[in-house]
């Protein structure tokens, strides 16, 4: 017979989100307040190093030492290669383990920042200062970290939550219009699930010119709340935190189909949010596609028609991390605001929906 020994440990953490434009006094006095370190390492996107280095410069100049790695632009900088070439600097430099690690870049920078943060010493303090709009609505928020696998994306990681969250709108203002459309994908997510009077913001927002005004931070603000109040209610993704995945199983398999960095993940999220709404109508619940249709044509615009069937995509689905036992579940709508876990055994209303899709993407 066994002796057993019960061991309960507590996940809960808590951690500030800031938003606004020159939040620098605010970034140097959290970091007075909490690191008794004089160093820091930065992994900073080689773009934002160029284009914001002074503002960066600033920042950090609470430290008495910084050594600043940089991340090559693009997905392909999401890998055990660099992971490995980060960690082996950072441990010759030398570091203890209450020296903050500090991302500063788009998602790609982020995750990779922080897995180094997780993994060096078993985990070093981690703050994240997003650039991108999507990092700051989405990926900085809630600690998914982690790189690339040649077999598929995200697929070595950990959770691991960041001491603090800095969206400083001024970053955005050298964000690229694709770049803005990409993350604005993830905020009419937002709209979808929790609370549509987004997509009305939104709405006013991208008809005039992309530049961070208060009306975006505002924008932001309530979308990294929706984020994080799904967190915490699900930190480790067993149940609700799936609805973030709203439009992902259809876009993911776009993605997938497509061949990564063919088409940007918001784009394909966009897709599929079209797709899930579509699927969602057609089981009767009170929703169609009008809602997205003021941003139709900013995606079209910039997207090349989609090449990929019906038949491959729905393939492509079965590899979803949602799937059980080969089912496909995906997130529906049962109404604006109110999303829910479906699981899918209507292989004609699949291939009804991507074809519906695809149709409005090609004509
Ligand atoms: N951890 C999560 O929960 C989570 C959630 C969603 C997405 N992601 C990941 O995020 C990544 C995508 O993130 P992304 O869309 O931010 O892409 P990205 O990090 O590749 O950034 C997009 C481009 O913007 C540039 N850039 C960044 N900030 C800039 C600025 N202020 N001005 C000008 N250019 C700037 C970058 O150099 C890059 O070329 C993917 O790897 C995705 O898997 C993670």
């Amino acid at each position: 017979m066994s002796n057993i020994i019960d061991i309960g440990i507590d996940l809960k953490q808590q951690y500030q989100i800031y938003v606004g434009q020159h939040l620098g006094e605010d970034f140097k006095a959290f970091c007075k307040g909490r690191y008794p370190s004089a160093k820091a390492f930065v992994i900073i996107d080689e773009n934002v190093y160029q284009l914001h280095e002074e503002r960066v410069k600033t920042l950090m100049d609470f430290f008495d030492e910084v050594h600043f790695l940089t991340v090559p632009q693009g997905e392909t900088s999401k890998s055990v290669k660099l992971w490995h070439r980060f960690v082996n600097e950072i441990l010759e430099i030398g570091l203890e383990r209450s020296t903050p690690i500090i991302g500063i870049g788009g998602g790609v920078t982020g995750d990779l920042a922080g897995f180094v943060a997780a993994t060096v010493l078993r985990g070093v303090p981690l703050v994240h200062v997003p650039t991108t709009l999507l990092a700051m609505v989405d990926s900085s928020i809630g600690g998914k970290t982690g790189v690339n696998h040649s077999t598929g994306k995200n697929l070595i990681g950990s959770f691991y939550q960041p001491d603090a969250v800095f969206a400083d709108i001024a970053f955005l203002e050298t964000l690229e219009e694709s770049e803005w459309i990409t993350g604005m994908a993830e905020i009419l997510k937002y709209a979808a699930i929790r609370n549509p009077k987004l997509f009305g913001e939104l709405d006013e927002l991208v008809h005039q010119p992309l530049t961070p005004k208060s009306r975006w931070a505002d924008v932001i603000e309530e979308s990294a709340r929706i984020k994080s109040d799904i967190v915490q209610e699900d930190t480790l993704e067993a149940g609700k935190r799936a609805y973030l995945n709203f439009g992902h199983t259809f876009g993911h398999a776009l993605e997938k189909v497509s061949g990564y960095g063919a088409i940007t993940h918001g784009e394909a999220v966009f897709v599929g949010m079209i797709a899930a709404t579509y699927f969602s109508d057609q089981l009767d619940h009170p929703v169609d596609d009008t809602r997205f249709s003021p941003f139709l044509a900013l995606y079209k615009k910039q997207m090349s028609p989609l090449s990929a069937n019906a038949e491959e995509l729905i393939e492509a689905m079965k590899s979803d991390k949602k799937v059980k036992n080969n089912i496909i579940r995906l997130v529906l709508l049962n109404d604006w605001g109110s999303p829910y876990l479906y699981s899918c055994e209507q292989r004609a209303l699949l291939e009804e929906s991507w074809s519906y899709t695809l149709k409005k993407f090609n004509q």
